[in-house]
This record gives C-alpha cells, sequence and structure tokens, in this order.
C-alpha cells in the first residue's frame, strides 16, 4: 500500500517565546523536526509532504539537502485542518494517509506503521493517558467505548477537561477519506480555526469505523508547546536512546547521565561512564570504554579502545586498542593507529599518530606525521606554526624524543634516532642519529659557600 505522510510544521510556536520558528528549536541537537524525518526514513513507498509556513523559506533551506520532501505552503497559518488541506492535491489517491505534527517529534516508525495499518479500516487516532492532559485535545467516547469527537483544551467544558485520554495528533485515513471529511469542517470553535480535529466528529457522523490505537509509552506523543516541553522531551529522547542501547548489550554506569546530540552507533560490549556527551556522528565499536566527563564530536572509538575521564575527542579516529586521557583533547583530523596511546594534558590536532606510539603527558601534536613504536617524552611541543603557516613534523618508526623538547616544523626525525631532553630541534635528524640542541651545562665554582 502506499503512503503519503504529510508534516505540519507551518506554525510559529508562540508559546516558544523565541523568534526560531517552533520545527527548527533545538532537539538533542538537532533540529525537531529531523527527528520526524528521521522516523520516516525507512518506510517504504511513500510520498513525504511538509506544510511549511511561518518562516517557510527557513526552515526549507534547514532541510535543503533532503531531496525527498514535497514542501508545501500554508501561506496562512489557519488551523491544522488548514494545513491539512493545502497537502491534499499532492495526495495520492490511492494511498494511506498518516499526518504526523513537526512539534511531536519522538514518534517511531514502529507506531506509525501500525496506524496506518489501522487506516484501512477506517480513521486511526493515536491516543494516550495524561494524567496532566492540559493543553491537548480530548478524546470523548461514547458509552460502549465508541470515539465520537476530539474536543480542543479551549472548547472543552469543565468535565471534559477532566478526561485524561489525549489526541496526539498524529492520525491516519485513507486518501478518499481524508479529503472528504476535511471538505466538511468548519471554523466554528474559540481559536477560529479548522481543526484537523474535527474530521472526527464527520467520521462519526458518517458512521465510519473509527479506529485508535492507544500508546503506553507516552513519551512517543510528548507535543513541544513550550520550552518546558522541550526539556522533557531531551530527557525523554536521551534516555529513551541510552535505553535502546543498553538493550543491545551496551553498558552504562548511569542511562540518565548521557546525552546523545546526533547521530550515535554503539556496540555491544562498550561501556559508557557517567556524564558522557555525543555530539554529531559517532560511532563506538565494540567493548570500547569511555570514561566520565567525556565528550565525543563526530568520531569513531574503536574496538576495546578507552578513553580516562574526561577526555574531548573531535573529528578524529581511534583505531582499535588506542587510549586517551585523562584529560587529553584530540583536536581534528587526528588519527590514532591501534595500540597507540596519548595521556595527561595531551592536545592533538591534523596529526596522525602511529601504531603503539605514544605521548603520555603534557604535549602538543600538531601536523605531526608519527611512525610506529615512538615516543614523544613529557612536554614536547611541536612548534607547527611560523606566524603564517602550518607546517609538518615527520617523525620516522622507533624514534624517541626527550623531554621537553620544541620541535621547530618543517622537520623530519628518522628512524630509531633519538633527540635528547630539552633540545629545540630545527635541523633534520638523520636515522639513528642523537640530536641535542640545547645550552651546555657548565658546572661552575660555587661562590656561595
Ligand atoms: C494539536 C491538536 C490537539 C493535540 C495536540 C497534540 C488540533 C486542532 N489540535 O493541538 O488535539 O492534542 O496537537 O500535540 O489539531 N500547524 C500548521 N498550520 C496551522 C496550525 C498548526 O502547520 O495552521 C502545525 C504546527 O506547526 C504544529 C502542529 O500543526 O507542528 C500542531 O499545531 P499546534 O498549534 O501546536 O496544535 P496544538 O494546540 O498543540
Ligand atoms: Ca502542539
Amino acid at each position: 500500500m502506499n503512503l503519503d505522510i504529510v508534516i505540519l510544521a507551518a506554525g510559529k510556536g508562540t508559546r516558544m517565546g523565541s523568534p526560531l520558528p517552533k520545527v527548527l528549536a533545538n532537539l538533542a541537537g538537532r533540529p525537531m523536526l529531523d527527528h520526524v524525518l528521521e522516523s520516516v526514513s525507512q518506510l517504504k513507498k511513500i510520498k513525504l509532504h511538509v506544510v511549511v509556513g511561518h518562516e517557510a523559506q527557513m526552515v526549507r533551506k534547514t532541510f535543503s539537502d533532503n531531496k525527498k520532501i514535497n514542501w508545501i505552503k500554508q501561506t496562512k497559518q489557519l488551523g491544522t485542518g488548514h494545513a491539512v488541506k493545502q497537502a491534499l492535491k499532492h495526495i495520492r489517491s490511492n494511498s494511506n494517509v498518516v499526518i504526523l505534527y513537526g512539534d511531536v517529534p519522538l514518534i517511531s516508525e514502529n507506531t506509525i506503521s501500525k496506524l496506518t495499518k489501522l487506516a484501512s479500516k477506517g480513521p486511526a487516532l493515536l491516543t494516550f493517558n495524561k494524567d496532566n492532559p492540559t493543553g491537548y485535545g480530548r478524546i470523548i467516547r461514547s458509552s460502549r467505548n465508541k470515539i465520537e469527537a476530539i474536543i480542543e483544551e479551549k472548547d472543552a467544558s469543565p468535565s471534559e477537561k477532566q478526561i485524561t485520554e489525549v489526541n496526539s495528533g498524529i492520525m491516519a485515513f485513507k486518501a478518499k477519506e481524508l479529503s472528504r471529511l476535511i471538505g466538511k469542517i468548519k471554523k466554528n470553535n474559540k481559536a477560529r480555526e479548522f481543526y484537523l480535529t474535527d474530521t472526527v466528529r464527520e467520521a462519526y457522523l458518517e458512521k465510519l469505523n473509527i479506529q485508535s490505537l492507544r500508546l503506553s509509552d507516552m513519551d512517543e506523543v510528548l507535543g513541544c508547546n513550550t520550552p518546558e516541553d522541550l526539556q522533557l522531551l531531551e530527557k525523554a529522547y536521551h534516555l529513551s536512546t541510552a535505553k535502546k542501547f543498553l538493550n543491545k548489550g551496551v553498558s552504562f554506569a548511569d542511562i540518565e547521565k548521557v546525552k546523545f546530540r546526533g547521530s550515535v552507533s554503539i556496540e555491544k560490549g562498550a561501556f559508557i561512564d557517567e556524564n558522557v556527551i555525543f555530539e554529531g556522528s559517532v560511532s563506538i565499536e565494540a567493548n570500547a570504554k569511555i570514561g566520565p566527563g567525556c565528550i565525543i564530536s563526530n568520531s569513531t572509538i574503536g574496538k576495546n579502545a578507552e578513553l580516562l575521564p574526561y577526555t574531548f575527542v573531535e573529528e578524529s579516529k581511534l583505531e582499535n586498542n588506542t587510549k586517551a586521557g585523562p584529560f587529553a583533547h584530540v583536536g581534528i583530523q587526528t588519527k590514532l593507529e591501534a595500540g597507540a596511546e596519548i595521556g595527561n594534558f595531551v592536545e592533538t590536532k591534523r596529526s596522525n599518530i602511529g601504531a603503539n606510539s605514544k605521548a603520555k603527558h603534557l604535549a602538543y601534536i600538531g601536523d605531526g606525521r608519527i611512525g610506529k613504536g615512538v615516543n614523544i617524552g613529557a612536554g614536547t611541543i611541536f612548534c607547527n606554526y611560523d606566524g603564517v603557516k602550518k607546517h609538518i613534523t615527520k617523525i620516522e618508526d622507533d624514534a624517541f624524543i626527550g623531554s621537553n623538547s620544541a620541535l621547530v616544523a618543517p622537520l623530519t626525525i628518522g628512524r630509531k634516532s633519538y633527540v635528547g631532553s630539552g633540545s629545540v630541534v630545527t635541523k633534520n635528524v638523520g636515522k639513528g642519529q642523537l640530536a641535542i640542541g640545547r645550552g651546555r651545562q657548565k658546572n661552575m665554582l660555587n661562590r656561595k659557600k
């Protein structure tokens, strides 16, 4: 069965009190609408429509990479029913149609599929129970438990306001049914808007067989109207993401203390300690250990690799069995090859650190090309910048750099060579040589006797 998906995203989100259109509000490091788009990305035989209005250009630009979206403009925001009406002529007549809300971002693909299957029997609603239902449309059921209507908060009587079964906003219809029902709704309500929810009353009057799916997991259908709602969603998102990994064999010190701000994959056997933040596209491979307070941004952490506490990794790749930290900054475009280690207060940038090479304490490694089995002593600085340009320092396999050396690039230090500690190295060092570039120590007569 074909599926047309209509995402409503034209509203301003006045209650958010922000200049950004609501669907672009930041939820776990991504625009809210991006979460909805992700939920539908794996569905088959779909046509995807997004209705935009308020700041339409800004919204479209944010998702300009997504070529699957058919953008539909709703020039005036006259209500959710009016928004859906704008999409009707783009919808395939033999389709099922599911309507999603840009401000109900955590809906899962599984729930969407279940609801659309129900739509073959009649208009299908996704509902849930909320102890404090304020702000949501209430589900009105007959004494025989049949759904008769949805009443919006503004229009509800005191007794209707007591109802705790609420409308998630998400509905599914057969295309022909939807266009007929939408044609019937009017704006005779307090808000003077065309409510999509009024299609339910019309369906009831037509004696259609209204279907409903009541969710037990409320987080999936939390809506976002206020900054406080956004906080609830943010918490719900991180927790449900952590639970997903937990159930696939990842361990956590505390699933409530990890943030997933991007698209993250974590393999079985990995361990994530407290207060870890993932950002952008991150991949944590099997059995890696991530210490407390680490931030990992757009990077890969290989199998059995270990990040010790408070390490920041950005745009880098740590291969299998590597180690970084505590308090290390693995800066952009660093590659640690298998078994390499960087330690306390070491910063790297645009550098390749070969297999089993080590820089365990207090070093800056910028634009380095480091071979295998190299030892970089405490306090070594790669002087890669001459004030105008960045230059490369190449250190070949098994070289040893003594502590507190300054390596002035461009520079090559040959295989198995040795740099005496405290050297300022400005000339290339050949294979196997010992280089010492420092003032000689003189021991003189001590006049202070
Ligand atoms: C809506 C539902 C309510 C439900 C709740 C769930 C209606 C009338 N009410 O209320 O029953 O419980 O969602 O979260 O549908 N939008 C447009 N064009 C418009 C108006 C809205 O595209 O003209 C979009 C908004 O951008 C938003 C979504 O539709 O993404 C919902 O609009 P909103 O005003 O937030 O509706 P609620 O009052 O939350
Ligand atoms: Ca809403």
